[in-house]
């Protein structure tokens, strides 16, 4: 059987899509792209610069105008890849409480939506790529030849992000964690544009319980 060309997998928040996405990448050779990258790219931008988070005219402006790039990691600090805004690291402020917090008002608005789908059509549409998202199965790459749509229940979702700030020194309250994850994963799915949802043809893998590796292992079964 022939490799998936596209591969893309959603899923509600701090599931562990970017590092079984990063993986399955890896092993295949893919482009590894994680599209959530560029929403808090946006509302990092919104914050620096002052603007309103309610004006949506303004962050729709923001988002069309502003170049994210994202390139070989140039420091040896832990991070996969650098986050550029107009030329800017923000590969560690992007991942800040702040940018949890606010990502989701901003990734809501339609005009963001679809300044960066376009950008994300454009590269996931040359295949040989894993995409991840929240709507990349359903409204980016519709196409894609494999759908992950990975879930883990609330409270292994907040021990694993607790887990990840504690290591980058970065410490949160787990509660504090467990209701923004919350927070976000309702906004997300009630939103009128591109909602996180399942695709009908996606399938799901429940990591609960699972390594790493375990993932690793069912999701690349089904590359084959
Ligand atoms: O890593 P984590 O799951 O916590 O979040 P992320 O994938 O970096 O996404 C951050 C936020 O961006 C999400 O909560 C969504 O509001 C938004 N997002 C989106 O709307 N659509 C995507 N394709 C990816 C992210």
């Amino acid at each position: 059987m022939t490799l998936p060309r596209i591969i893309a997998i959603d899923g509600p928040a701090a599931s562990g899509k970017s590092t079984l996405g990063c993986k399955l990448a890896e092993y295949l050779g893919y482009l590894f792209f994680d599209t959530g990258i560029m929403y808090r790219a946006v509302t990092w931008a919104a914050i620096q610069q002052g603007l309103n988070l309610d004006d949506e005219t303004a962050i729709t402006a923001l988002a069309e105008r502003i170049q994210i790039d994202v390139l070989p990691p140039s420091l040896g600090d832990g991070r996969d890849y650098d986050v550029l805004v107009d030329g800017e690291d923000v590969t560690w402020p992007i991942r800040k409480v702040e940018i949890d917090a606010n990502v989701s008002q901003v990734s809501a608005y339609r005009g963001v939506r679809l300044a960066m789908t376009q950008q994300q059509r454009r590269i996931g549409s040359r295949g040989k790529v894993v995409m991840v998202g929240r709507d990349i199965g359903t409204v980016v790459l519709p196409e894609a030849d494999l759908k992950i749509f990975l879930t883990a229940s609330a409270s292994e979702r907040a021990r694993r992000r607790y887990e990840e700030l504690l290591a980058r020194g970065e410490p949160e309250s787990y509660e504090q964690i467990l209701e923004g994850l919350r927070r976000r994963d309702q906004i997300d799915s009630n939103r009128e544009v591109a909602p996180l949802r399942k695709a009908e043809d996606a399938i799901t893998i429940d990591s609960d319980g699972l390594t790493i590796d375990q993932v690793f292992e069912k999701a690349r079964a089904l590359t084959e």
